[in-house]
């Protein structure tokens, strides 16, 4: 979607938003500008459950989350948003997500914002956790849910950070093994 310029929003009213799954490539929400963004601590793990997009509550599939960690930085996009737009963000990250104040950087000027994530922490009751790369490939390849396949979702994000230049080792290696193990299967 592209930014919303039927309004004048009143500029104090506005938030950030730092998006680093599929609020990259998935824009269904308006916004005023965007920006490719870092935030700093954080790695993003497909270690969270999805019983609502890309799985169900009985096969729940792998998504993105952000772990702490302590020098990791994570890039991605951040959109500026009028507040009624986390109405509709609260529903779509409503399996596990909380949103969480942090600071983000905006490329290329450097300027620093204070933002929002939407983060799933360890204890909520979607978390999946660490599991060995191929084992988290099965599970990718397998499930599928509303708003499609879990592969697509992978397969999605890896292209979207690839055009925004971010080499992010823990996605494409998992795109790579889902891709390797869905060749096996074809033959
Ligand atoms: C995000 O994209 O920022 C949150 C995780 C997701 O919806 O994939």
């Amino acid at each position: 979607m592209s930014p919303d310029n039927t309004s004048s929003p009143d500029a104090s009213s506005l938030h950030w938003v730092f998006g680093y799954g599929s609020l990259i490539y998935k824009v269904d929400f308006p916004f005023v500008q965007c920006a490719h963004a870092s935030i700093t601590g954080w790695a993003r793990r497909f270690w969270q459950g999805s019983h609502d997009h890309r799985g169900t509550p009985s096969a729940p599939g792998r998504v993105v989350t952000l772990i702490p960690q302590a020098r990791a930085r994570c890039r991605g996009v951040a959109y500026q948003v009028e507040p009624q737009v986390f109405e509709h963000l609260d529903f779509r990250e409503k399996n596990g997500y909380q949103r969480r104040s942090l600071p983000i950087r905006l490329e290329p000027c450097g300027a620093q914002v204070s933002g929002t994530a939407y983060v799933a922490d360890t204890a909520n009751h979607a978390f999946l956790g660490d599991a060995p790369l191929a084992e988290m490939a099965r599970h990718i390849l397998r499930c599928a849910g509303p708003s499609g396949s879990n592969r697509d979702y992978l397969l999605q994000l890896a292209d979207a950070l690839r055009m925004i230049g971010e080499e992010d080792e823990h996605v494409l290696e998992l795109a790579a093994a889902v891709l390797e193990q869905s060749m096996g299967e074809e033959c």
